[in-house]
């Protein structure tokens, strides 16, 4: 049983662990155990909790469910409520629970005032998940000020804890970073009104946890917005932990009958370290969160345009390209930035979605149908929560911006920011796609967002400031809208790369732009960092032209192939300047891929090896019995040319045919787990893929 419920105890199991709550005598909904699975409910005891003395009391001692400011809590609580009268704690009686199926739902009512809070426990038992989201509920006639309002709050007992996060940039996402959460709070936020390339909604908790061993208590808020997430260690020898949306620049009004549902997190406990962790988010992604039409297909290999084209997009060089693309096994070609407006450099045409017809004078039709008969689907790049000021949505509607009446309107990437709190603004936005998609056969958008958000607007701030809730959720409600009318459409959640990477958007996307870094080295980081949380089928990675663009590296495009290979494949290379002989080796590759990208893209991921701390880099994708290994030497070291790498998660007693440097041999599961694969490597970026199939 997902849920057991005993006097005023709940457990809830997975097939792994356990979580448990209940109801003490000071009626407080306390935290009593998240770990390894303890399966007999009766085990579990509310040991009473007194108040310590008049600066210690019993609330901020106590590990809950749901605190709330007030009643004497110093902590950072998991919500801030005011009431009409200006009384400010919420101090509730555990009105009743109700348990449907694998849903424990528990509702909180305020001892005084008409206001109610239910908790959402929702288990995924075979995914070792547990869904925690939260409904306020103004059941009065006044209105209630939420001042904050997490989804989630966790208590781990015990101290000398580390939390992981990101601490990353444009074009360096994903780069993990721990700190020790022994005294005050550890804050990982972003105000950026998406989730940012600098931190994520997410936080791993553990000891000193390593690839393959430690326990690692960690969850994952399904919101792309202005996220929040507290780790804070009590002077009560337990760590309180708290994610959902930001209370900074937040409050909500809620009116009499109104109602505000907290996004959900995702929370998962591991007693195999990170990669058990890794393994178990994957899973669940493609089983419960990936868009239904297509989490079950493999991703096309795509070509882009961007780096080899930039603006300067034309039909003809289109053309070209696309015969190359396809030449090459390319199944989907994508037009990004430049084809609308006047749009020749980043200072204009945002907000006009018309094909523009100097640069393709019969509109969109004879380009796609090229790409077409060379073999490929049509994709298109947009970014439509923006505006330029050059542009004539903007001299039209100056009104649809967030602006400030008396300040100078902000600015990032020379573009302002739609207003999406405004039903026409989101009403224009879905029409313009819409339009574009019944007028041309497109079947892929890749949907950008590259600047912050800045100022709201006085309209808006004299409301209360939940702006960029409402803007997340319009955002939602548009893609979800185009989803359903187009459902054979694919998006891609782009924001100058990795800046939208979050379970909110996979679930309307399809994919995500992982990083504007195709630098192949330093892609090694990101796609290691973003593999903790992420999985391969959203990473879209793409072979680009050496040296490349960001950093003037130069690297050999096998390396540079295997390392994209390793995620979605896309090719971004400027066609035009390529050898006979790289085109050869890049075609070469995409038979390959093709053939073990259903590996790649639903497999389990191992990662080996860290080219930071080991010799070499390795990670490996296991699917049905056949599994890919991608090793990257960086750096060759005093002529050495023969590495050991034991691989993970096959069977020790079956035989398995491997296919390395073109040359097959047999080897049991035991051997190459426990002696290992004898890998020739050699000089500065080698690389290679070995197959291992069942025989
Ligand atoms: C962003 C994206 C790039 C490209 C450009 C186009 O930077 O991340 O991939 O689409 O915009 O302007």
């Amino acid at each position: 049983m997902a849920i057991l419920v005993s006097k005023n105890i709940f457990l809830l199991n997975t097939l792994k662990s356990s979580y448990a709550l209940g109801i003490d005598e000071n009626g407080l909904l306390r935290h009593l155990y998240w770990g390894d699975k303890i399966d007999q409910i009766e085990n579990f005891e509310l040991e009473r909790i007194h108040n310590r003395s008049g600066f210690h009391s019993a609330a901020d001692m106590t590990m809950e469910e749901c605190s709330s400011f007030g009643m004497m809590r110093y902590k950072e609580t998991s919500m801030k409520v005011k009431f009409f009268d200006g009384t400010q704690d919420f101090r509730y009686d555990v009105k009743g629970y109700v348990i449907e199926g694998n849903l424990l739902t528990i509702t909180l009512e305020d001892i005084y005032y008409p206001f109610q809070v239910k908790l959402f426990y929702q288990v995924f038992e075979e995914e070792n998940m547990i869904n925690r989201w939260r409904e306020a509920i103004n059941l009065g006639s006044e209105p209630i000020v939420i001042e904050r309002f997490y989804s989630a709050e966790y208590g781990i007992k015990g101290k000398d804890f580390e939390i992981t996060n990101y601490n990353g940039t444009w074009c360096g996402e994903f780069q993990l970073h721990s700190d020790n959460i022994t005294s005050g709070k550890k804050v990982f936020e972003s105000l950026r009104g998406l989730t940012s390339h600098v931190v994520n909604p997410v936080f791993m908790v553990h000891n000193g946890a390593k690839e393959d061993y430690g326990n690692v208590y960690y969850s994952v808020l399904e919101y792309s917005g202005n996220f929040k997430i507290v780790a804070e260690a009590t002077p009560y020898d337990y760590v309180n932990l708290l994610i959902g949306i930001s209370d900074t620049d937040f409050s909500l009004v809620l009116k009499p009958k109104e109602t505000f549902l907290s996004p959900a997190a995702y929370a998962g406990y591991s007693n195999g370290g990170f990669g058990d962790m890794s393994r178990t988010l994957h899973h669940f992604c493609i089983a419960k969160l990936m868009p239904k039409a297509t989490s079950n297909q493999v991703l096309k290999v795509l070509y882009n345009s961007w780096e080899a084209t930039q603006f300067n997009v034309s039909y003809k060089a289109q053309m070209l390209l696309a015969e190359k693309a396809g030449e090459l096994g390319a199944e989907l070609f994508v037009v990004d930035d430049g084809w609308f407006g006047k749009r020749n450099n980043d200072l204009s045409s945002l907000g006009d979605w018309q094909v523009d017809l100097i640069k393709f004078p019969d509109g969109l039709e004879p380009l796609i149908s090229h790409v077409k008969q060379v073999g490929m689907d049509f994709g298109i790049w947009i970014e439509p929560e923006m505006v330029n000021e050059d542009s004539d949505l903007f001299r039209n509607h100056p009104d649809w911006v967030y602006r400030y009446l008396n300040r100078e309107i902000l600015t990032g990437r020379n573009q302002y920011m739609l207003d999406l709190t405004k039903e026409e603004v989101v009403q224009y936005i879905f029409e313009a796609i819409d339009k574009l998609l019944v007028t041309y056969s497109i079947s892929y958008i890749k949907w950008d967002m590259n600047r912050s958000v800045g100022e709201t607007s006085n309209t808006l701030m004299k409301e209360g400031s939940s702006v960029w809730v409402a803007h997340t959720r319009n955002f939602y409600r548009i893609i979800d809208k185009l989803r359903e009318k187009h459902p054979a459409v694919e998006f891609e959640a782009c924001a100058s790369g990795g800046g939208r990477v979050d379970y909110g958007t996979m679930r309307y996307f399809d994919q995500y732009w992982t990083s504007d870094n195709t630098d192949a080295l330093d892609r090694l980081e990101i796609q290691r960092g973003y593999s903790f949380i992420y999985p391969a089928k959203y990473m879209r990675a793409w072979v680009t032209d050496s040296p490349n663009w960001i950093n003037e590296r130069s690297i050999p495009v096998t390396f540079r192939l295997h390392c994209a290979m390793a995620g979605s494949l896309g090719i971004g290379s400027n066609l035009n300047h390529m050898t006979e002989e790289e085109q050869a080796i890049i075609r070469e590759h995409i038979e390959l891929y093709k053939r073990i990208r259903e590996i790649i893209q639903f497999g389990q991921l191992y990662r080996l090896k860290y080219y930071k701390e080991d010799d070499f880099h390795a990670i490996q994708y296991v699917k049905d019995n056949k599994s890919i290994v991608f090793v990257y030497l960086v750096q060759g070291y005093f002529g050495k040319d023969k590495y050991f790498l034991k691989l993970k998660g096959l069977e020790l007693h079956q035989t398995y045919l491997i296919n390395n440097d073109g040359v097959t041999y047999e080897k049991t599961g035991a051997y190459l787990m426990h002696h290992g694969l004898v890998l020739n490597l050699k000089g500065d970026y080698d690389s290679k893929i070995v197959q291992v199939e069942e025989k």
